[in-house]
């Protein structure tokens, strides 16, 4: 026979231990990574800031689709120091190609949760010289810094929906640049795709939430083979950025990184240039 008081206190207990899971629940709006496979396909992974992003990814727990133009030996030998990885070979000038890449991403593990559209070229053509940004610069830009992108997100929505029924919001991250927000860049065609990405992403985020997330990373100077040569941008950085330097791409890789996990943040271009636009 229990007392009032014991009564009371086993009452306590009760509550407590039922309020304890529903407690968690709600104080962990974020799940934390689990077992659960994710699969991530990274665009221009053979290279600077895409490989460093397969790599986080990939050390992250997410199986990754490795891709890129030509470079398929170095693909290959990511692969083969990675954990659960694919590569595979396109040219995302072409529609084609393109779709091939996201069927095959797809097929390898019958899933897909992650696109990161990184890949993108550039051309260096001083600002005030207008007859060297040629209509054939213009094209070639727009088709694999912009079309392929939105193409690329096209071909996967039915896939990163289904993510979100089966285990979390589909993800698009895009690696845009600084040039798309500041009045700067490589070469006004370059700079202008780039804000266009950007403008994408968030018309994207707007169309496709809640079950895909958008967002964009918009780097300053990046030390990559793209950059290799550009000294006066890397003494710019050096001098000028409160953070004295160029990112590395783990740097960038990271944001990368934060962005996918975050359940809650879409439509955010994230500027990762070291402070620069505040000088
Ligand atoms: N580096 C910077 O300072 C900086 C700053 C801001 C933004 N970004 C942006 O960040 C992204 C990566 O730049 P990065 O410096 O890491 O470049 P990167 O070292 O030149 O690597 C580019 C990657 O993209 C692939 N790629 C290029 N064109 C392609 C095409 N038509 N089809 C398929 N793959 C293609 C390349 O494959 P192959 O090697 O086989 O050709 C390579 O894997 C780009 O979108 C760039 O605009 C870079």
């Amino acid at each position: 026979m229990l007392t009032a008081g014991r009564r009371r206190c086993v009452l306590g207990a009760t509550v407590m231990a039922l309020w304890q899971p529903i407690r968690d629940i709600h104080m962990k709006p974020n799940p934390a990574i689990d077992n659960v496979l994710r699969v991530a396909l990274v665009t221009g992974s053979t290279s600077g800031i895409g490989a460093a992003i397969a790599r986080v990814l990939s050390l992250a727990g997410y199986a990754v689709v490795i891709h890129s133009r030509n470079s398929a030996d170095t693909g290959r030998a990511m692969v083969a120091e990675m954990n659960q990885a694919i590569y595979v070979q396109a040219d995302l000038a072409f529609e084609a190609d393109r779709v091939r890449l996201v069927n095959e991403a797809i097929a390898a593990w019958g899933q897909l949760d992650v696109l990161v559209n990184n890949a993108g070229i550039s051309r260096v053509i001083p600002h005030g010289d207008l007859a060297s940004a040629s209509s054939k610069v213009w094209h070639e830009l727009n088709e694999v810094n912009v079309v392929a992108p939105f193409h690329l997100v096209a071909l996967a929505e039915s896939a990163l929906r289904d993510a979100a029924r089966y285990r979390r919001a589909g993800c698009v991250v895009n690696i845009s640049s600084h040039a798309g927000i500041r009045p700067k860049g490589a070469s006004i065609p370059y700079a202008v795709s780039k804000a266009a990405l950007n403008h994408m992403t968030r018309l994207l985020a707007v169309s496709l939430g809640p079950e895909i997330r958008v967002n964009a990373v918009a780097p300053g100077l990046v030390d990559t083979p793209l950059t290799a040569e550009w000294t006066d941008a890397q003494e710019l950085w050096r001098t000028r950025a409160p953070m004295r330097r160029a990112a590395s791409p783990d740097d960038i890789a990271k944001a990368v990184l934060m962005l996918v996990e975050s359940d809650y943040l879409t439509g955010e271009i994230l500027l990762s240039d070291g402070g620069l636009n505040l000088t």
